[in-house]
């Protein structure tokens, strides 16, 4: 995720915005850059692709002087990674430069009017469009640096936290924010400032922040009293909180683990993969890659999912929303498998690669093999501009910011939500979706980020529970139907984390073979929400407490038949069946995290594994 630190007052600004840029490096990002207003009020603008010691490499023969500068970690969005798509971007005359956070929705429209109006683009990014915006704006109206920012703003949809210098006013700084975090920290005698995007570049300078809200205009001005803004120009009072932060975990955003920190980043993360897509005032969901290949899409015999690992598993789930929704027959193929078999594919087929790091290299190759027998390759990617993102005939992105942690959590409810918004457009276009079910699922996809946030404050009560099962040396998960991929997750986010060997089966399978490992010290989480096969996942149940088996049941709230029945239970909110995956897998994450945070283990670099398995 991008990452923004800027900085005014009596300092040398470069050493405070490259610190910053150092503690902002938790996020994960591809790329970086700083502009500073030099000592000779001189613009300078340093940027390098990779790291931030790139960055310092590429500044440190250059003039890093000037008491004021912005600096940003750039995690690409549109734009593949490159120093050319890096922030700051400079507008057109050179005097304005901008650093963002956020999407821009309409940046397209924005871009093609100010093309017409004879403004020049150097980047693909949608940020450049701001910072060309608000000097024609300024410009053309005769605005200050703050009204102009204001006024361009108002023509712009999307989410954006965005810190603006110009050069021909050194003694201020502009900075706003709308769904997207921005924090203005004041220093000695109130006379400095520093503005970022969370508390931690800034904490070691001081603890005085004034946290921005939404659709709100800050001006850090040297010497000067902060003011803020609305959008339409009232003034807001300045309220300063007292923030104190362990500087020890600042670079995990304040989580112990980076794995902890992704857990709890799924309910805005959620929000950020539907931005644009979902949309509220259509009442419609809109994949451009839908609305691209729209013929291509509905007349596809069939999908093959190709990925490995979690993404297999979101690819179990894909495979229900599409065959529900769209009625396509969809296969689901571990991607090292399939490229070493022989596959049957057509040319009508539609091969879809789902992948988090868009670099496995098993999942290439069943790209390529796909390509060659002439499929369609649709990509679901998170990291932007990767291997597989380019070698896709089109695809979705999921959105949900750099994942660290080796373990896969993000990325599966990303993967799982892009899934089903795919199903819902594809399904609408083909006509074989029921209109009420569209209604039904369209309206509580909305309402899952904050039904997670009220698993996530269990989050304390799982950590406790998850003490009694660190003696285990196996542990069962079982599923029926949507919850089928969710105990198969769950078991190998444990497997992976905590070394615990963990199987994950179809719940009806169990008397078929894995009853027999039944008995007092083996756990069985049954993820058994109240959808579809209820009765028959308790009568489950049963057949493992009469054999005194150790059952952790993960309900939907209420459910007063499983809680009389099991000591240990986690309940989530209720929700359609078809999205009962994106929460009945949180607490499953949790459970695995605090079990290997118990037995003391590496939980986000487990041994033998890499987040990005580009060998086959
Ligand atoms: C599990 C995990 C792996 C990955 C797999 C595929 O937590 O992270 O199983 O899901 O290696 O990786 P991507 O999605 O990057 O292709």
């Amino acid at each position: 995720m991008c990452g923004i630190v800027g900085y005014i007052g009596k300092r040398q600004a470069y050493p405070v915005l490259i610190g910053g840029l150092h503690r902002l490096e938790y996020r994960g990002y591809d790329s970086a850059g700083v502009a500073l207003l030099s000592d000779t009020d001189q613009l300078n603008v340093y940027k390098a692709k990779g790291k931030v010691s790139e960055l310092e490499a590429v500044a440190s023969e250059k003039d890093c002087s000037g008491t004021m500068g912005i600096a940003h970690t750039r995690w690409a969005t549109h734009g593949g990674p490159s120093t050319k798509n890096a922030h700051p971007h400079v507008s057109e005359s050179g005097n304005l430069t901008l650093v963002h956070n956020g999407i821009i929705e309409n940046y397209a429209v924005l871009r093609e009017q100010l093309q017409k109006r004879g403004m020049h683009f150097q980047s693909e990014t949608d940020t450049e469009v701001l910072v060309q915006l608000i000097e024609y704006v300024q410009t053309s109206l005769g605005l200050s640096l703050e009204a102009a920012v204001q006024a361009a703003l108002q023509r712009v949809i999307g989410a954006y936290a965005i810190v603006v210098l110009d050069r021909r006013t050194p003694n201020r700084l502009v900075a706003a924010r709308k769904s997207s975090p921005m924090v203005v920290g004041i220093g000695e005698d109130g006379k400095e400032f520093f503005v970022a995007s969370d508390a931690s570049p800034i904490a070691e300078y001081t603890k005085q922040m004034v946290y921005l809200k939404d659709e709100e205009i800050v001006v850090c001005e040297r010497d000067k009293e902060l003011r803020v803004y609305t959008l339409t120009g009232e003034n807001v009072p300045v309220e300063v909180k007292k923030v104190e932060l362990d500087l020890t975990m600042l670079d995990k955003g304040g989580f112990p683990h980076f794995m902890l920190k992704e857990i709890f980043d799924q309910p805005s993360v959620l929000q950020d993969c539907m931005r644009g897509r979902v949309l509220p005032e259509h009442g419609r969901v809109i994949l451009s890659a839908v609305t691209d290949h729209r013929e291509r899409l509905i007349k596809a015999r069939r999908f093959i999912i190709v990925s490995c690992g979690t993404s297999w598993h979101a690819g179990l789930i894909g495979k229900q929303l599409i065959e529900h929704f769209c009625k396509i027959p969809v296969e689901v193929e571990y991607a090292s498998e399939f490229r070493y078999r022989d596959p049957v594919i057509y040319p009508d087929d539609v091969v879809m690669a789902i992948s988090q790091s868009g670099e496995t290299a098993d999942t290439l190759a069943a790209i390529e093999l796909a390509r060659k027998a002439g499929a369609f390759v649709f990509g679901v990617v998170n990291a932007v501009g990767s291997s597989i993102a380019r070698n896709t005939d089109t695809g979705t992105y999921i959105h949900v910011g750099p994942e660290i942690g080796v373990a896969s959590t993000k990325a599966f409810t990303g993967q799982v939500c892009v899934l089903t918004m795919l199903a819902l457009t594809l399904g609408e276009a083909k006509g074989t979706i029921d209109k009420k079910e569209y209604q039904a699922v369209f309206d509580e996809l909305q309402l899952i980020p904050q039904k997670i946030e009220r698993i996530l404050e269990q989050n304390d009560r799982i950590a406790v529970l998850s003490k009694i099962f660190t003696y285990a040396h196996n542990f069962l998960y079982l599923g029926r139907g949507w919850n089928y991929p969710v105990a198969l997750e769950g078991a190998l986010k444990l497997k992976e984390i905590s070394y615990i060997h963990a199987e994950g089966y179809p719940a009806a399978e169990m008397k078929h073979g894995p009853i027999a490992l039944i008995d007092q010290e083996m756990p069985v989480v049954f993820i058994a929400t109240h959808h579809q096969l209820h009765e028959k996942i308790i009568s489950n149940m049963q057949e493992v407490k009469s054999r005194n088996g150790r059952i952790i049941a993960i309900i939907t709230e209420g459910d007063e038949v499983v809680k009389q029945m099991v000591s240990e239970y986690i309940e989530v909110p209720d929700t359609l069946a078809c999205l009962a995956p994106l929460l009945s897998v949180i607490p499953l994450q949790l459970l695995a995290y605090h079990v290997a945070v118990q037995k003391g283990l590496n939980v986000d670099q487990p041994r033998n594994l890499a987040k990005s398995v580009t060998v086959e």
